[in-house]
């Protein structure tokens, strides 16, 4: 039979172009940002509680049952891509070092390496941790990622530097310059503002970190290197449309960590709350929602593809966050680009993905990029998921003044100042652990 003879005007072809290049993510220029709240145009969210075949979810069994999967579905396969589930035969831990006195004897730093592969050359990941020496019963932890290496979350001389160690998929030829594009490596220290450790510590917390470029250097060409081709191959572009991001890749290494802190009897397991800062913040609520070992979640100015809604359109959106970093969400959250009316979720079903486990999202009043309000928002659309196992969400109908918390198992603060974690940031944190992991204090210490 012959081949139809298809014959297309340009304008015909050039339509279909258009209809058929966002998909496929070509580059395309994205809307500018909309940081005028007057500009905000008028936009609807998904109802958690509405499941895909329409049915109303009205129990928790339900909810566990259908609507939960549905919507871990629909975040793997449109917005982060999905995490492998294979486990991986050669992981093993390797203490590196460990010191009883550290902090000037508060408290006992350990440094492990969690190795992904048989032997001690393939990708690893090397945590460091510190667990107070007040606290009898082994302490509820804080475990988030780094960005700076673990070095910069204290002056502590005794932790090792996070040097960049790349590692390629064996067999392929080396880049010729494998540093070439990585954030510069911050001080020792550096960081320690974010950190807060000898706080964490004197409120009888343990506190864990690794270093996120250890799973997926943060760059283009991240995907190709460490953790993810241990699954496949294909890197940012040559990946399917689902396959994970380095957001996926970095959430991923969260719960190897948690693995290796399930071994560990000196801290308490069970009582885990994973907390990150804007990449690592939407890092650490893709985690949180994925696995439900982690006892609490802390988004702090986590924004875009995080804590905000994309449907707001304010801020950064979809199309600008996928064109600045095209690694970290799957090729198929491109198909969204200034098209967020399309999703079928939107980032409140992520937060509602937590549910019942307590939830705190934290934003800072000059941190637009963010947008503030689309946290505090979407942190209040979680709510009647919550309310459907007896829990509280954010409490208030209106977004809360600047430095004033609400809110009950989800909590809300916008404070004071730009995108960062600080001592404030923290002291709502370690209030909200107290409140939900009940952490044993040291005596004289608040
Ligand atoms: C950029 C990016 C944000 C991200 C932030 C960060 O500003 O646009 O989405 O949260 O970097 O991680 O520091």
């Amino acid at each position: 039979m012959a081949r139809p003879h298809l014959h297309l005007s340009f304008s015909t072809a050039f339509c279909i172009a258009l209809l058929i290049l966002p998909s496929l993510g070509a580059a395309v220029t994205p809307a500018p940002a909309v940081t005028d709240e007057s500009k905000v145009a008028p936009y609807s969210l998904p109802d958690p509680l509405i499941a895909g075949d329409g049915t109303r979810i009205q129990t928790p069994a339900q909810w566990r049952a259908k609507r939960r999967p549905e919507l871990l579905e629909l975040f793997s396969k449109e917005v982060y891509g999905r995490t492998p589930t294979r486990k991986l035969k050669g992981v093993h831990y390797e203490v590196t070092s460990k010191d009883a006195s550290a902090l000037g004897g508060r408290a006992t730093r350990k440094e492990v390496t969690i190795w992904f592969t048989k032997g001690n050359q393939g990708p690893r990941m090397r945590l460091l941790m510190y667990v107070p020496n007040h606290v009898k019963q082994p302490p509820p932890v804080f475990l988030g990622l780094n960005f700076g290496g673990n070095h910069a979350v204290d002056s502590d001389p005794g932790i090792a530097m996070s040097e960049l160690l790349v590692v390629f998929p064996p067999g392929e030829p080396l880049p010729t310059s494998p540093r070439g594009t990585d954030r510069p490596l911050v001080e020792r220290g550096g960081q320690a503002d974010r950190w807060q450790v000898a706080k964490v510590i004197d409120r009888g917390y343990a506190t864990a970190t690794a270093w996120y470029q250890d799973l997926c250097p943060d760059r283009v060409g991240g995907l190709d290197e460490n953790v993810a081709p241990l699954f496949a191959k294909g890197g940012t572009e040559g990946r399917a449309d689902d396959g994970w991001g380095a957001i996926g890749v970095w959430a991923w290494g969260l719960s190897r960590a948690l693995d290796y802190l399930e071994t560990d009897s000196s801290v308490d397991a069970r009582r885990v709350a994973v907390h990150g800062h804007s990449r690592l913040g939407k890092t650490a609520l893709w985690a949180g929602a994925q696995d439900e070992r982690f006892a609490l979640v802390i988004s702090n100015d986590s924004g875009c593809g995080g804590a905000a809604l994309s449907k707001r359109v304010y801020g950064e959106t979809v199309g600008l966050i996928n064109k600045a970093f095209p690694h970290w969400f799957a090729k198929r959250f491109r198909f969204y680009d200034d098209n967020e009316a399309a999703l079928p979720v939107d980032q409140h079903e992520l937060l509602a993905l937590i549910a019942p486990r307590p939830l705190y999202v934290a934003s800072a009043s000059e941190d637009q990029w963010a947008d503030p309000k689309g946290e505090f928002l979407s942190a209040q659309a979680a709510g009647p998921v919550y309310a459907l196992f007896g829990k509280s969400g954010v409490g208030v109908k209106e977004m809360p003044p600047v430095d004033k918390p609400v809110g009950g198992t989800v909590a809300y603060h916008v404070r004071t100042g730009k995108h960062d974690i600080t001592a404030y940031d923290w002291e709502q944190y370690l209030n909200f652990a107290d409140k939900h992991l009940r952490a044993r204090p040291k005596s004289g210490n608040p």
